[in-house]
């Protein structure tokens, strides 16, 4: 996978797996690039998804990489909507039960030195001197508070990655809606209305990112931290998709989202529509509505992702955790 174009990086997020990996594929792939993860509550409340994040910091330095990005605190919950996790998908810990591969991990040296979420996304942007990329990845409740709050900041956002949203086919946290928006339904549709510049990666196609044990024979024996808790953690995280769908696969929703923001190339298809989400519908709450049409309704539109190459970003994917980190930007 290239290591992108040396841009700074912010992951927004809720560790959780697919997360856990998408963190770990910048960490090796662009390095110092990533100046930051900042914690939402979704997958996990946030006092975990926070420990989560520290912890892939410290199984990174196992292989190498020193680089330690700055760890926010984000939303422990949803604007308005109550905090519905994942623990089912993603584990006690929020990380496939590998609590056995952090042994004596320490928080309280993480602790000490976090920032509140919102407000380092806020300083990272003013500070930076060229674009930086957001990766937003959970419930959009911190970059929802960013608009609010910091709204100068904000408008120095190069792109805003996002996954998120559904429009072909069911939901994954209702029959009508993907787990992200439908975690923070209000977040989404300020996020989406804002008109910064969005890239919008949805369920239909972060979907065709499957993991299947299979693929999991590719890590074995690299040696790498990463490739021995992607394996663990994966196949968690596949043996409860079967548990709950019936399904033994799971997808790299994030991890693909993350790849797309350091390399665009992989994005083959988009379009330009303007995106509405549902916040009072007893059924279709968190439901993601497309202006595709000319329907006259003006507002802003967002890059929504339709076509990936999908095979080239698996193979990138899993060389990525089984090698030696890329040469990282300084
Ligand atoms: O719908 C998939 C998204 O919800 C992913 O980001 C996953 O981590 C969960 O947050
Ligand atoms: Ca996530």
């Amino acid at each position: 996978m290239s290591t992108g174009d040396g841009a700074a990086l912010i992951y927004d997020g809720d560790p959780g797996i697919d997360d856990a990996l998408a963190i770990l594929l910048a960490l090796r792939a662009i390095g110092a690039g990533l100046r930051a993860i900042t914690c939402v509550a979704g997958n996990v409340p946030v006092p975990k998804s926070f420990r989560n994040a520290a912890k892939l910091i410290e199984l990174s330095k196992r292989d190498g990489i020193a680089h330690e990005p700055e760890i926010g605190i984000g939303s422990a919950k949803p604007l308005r909507a109550p905090l519905r996790t994942s623990e089912h998908i993603h584990g006690s810990d929020g990380l496939g039960e590998t609590q056995d591969l952090f042994p004596g991990f320490d928080p309280r040296p993480y602790l000490a030195k976090a920032r509140e979420g919102v407000g380092l996304i806020a300083d990272i942007l003013s500070r930076e001197p060229g674009p930086v990329k957001i990766v937003a990845a959970g419930p959009l409740t911190n970059i929802a508070k960013l608009i609010t709050r910091y709204p100068t900041a904000a408008a120095r956002v190069g792109e805003l990655v996002i996954m998120g949203g559904v429009f072909e086919g069911e939901g994954n946290a209702s029959p009508v809606a993907e787990y992200n928006v439908y975690s923070d339904p209000h977040a989404a549709r300020a996020v989406f209305a804002s008109g910064l510049p969005i890239r919008l990666l949805p369920l239909e196609v972060t979907r065709r990112a499957v993991v299947r044990r299979e693929h999991l024979n590719a890590l074995r024996g690299s040696g790498s931290m990463a490739s021995e808790f992607a394996i663990r953690a994966l196949e968690y995280y596949i043996r409860a998709h079967g548990d709950r769908l019936g399904k033994e696969e799971g997808y790299l929703h994030d991890p693909l989202a993350m790849a797309i923001a350091i390399d665009d190339s992989l994005v083959l298809e988009e379009e330009l529509w303007r995106v509405e989400v549902e916040v009072k519908g007893e059924i279709t709450t968190g439901q993601t509505v497309a202006y595709r049409g000319p329907w006259g309704v003006e507002g802003n539109r967002i890059r929504v992702v339709r076509e990936v190459d999908i095979g080239r970003f698996s193979r990138a994917f899993f060389m990525a955790l089984k090698g030696p980190p890329a040469r990282a930007h300084p």
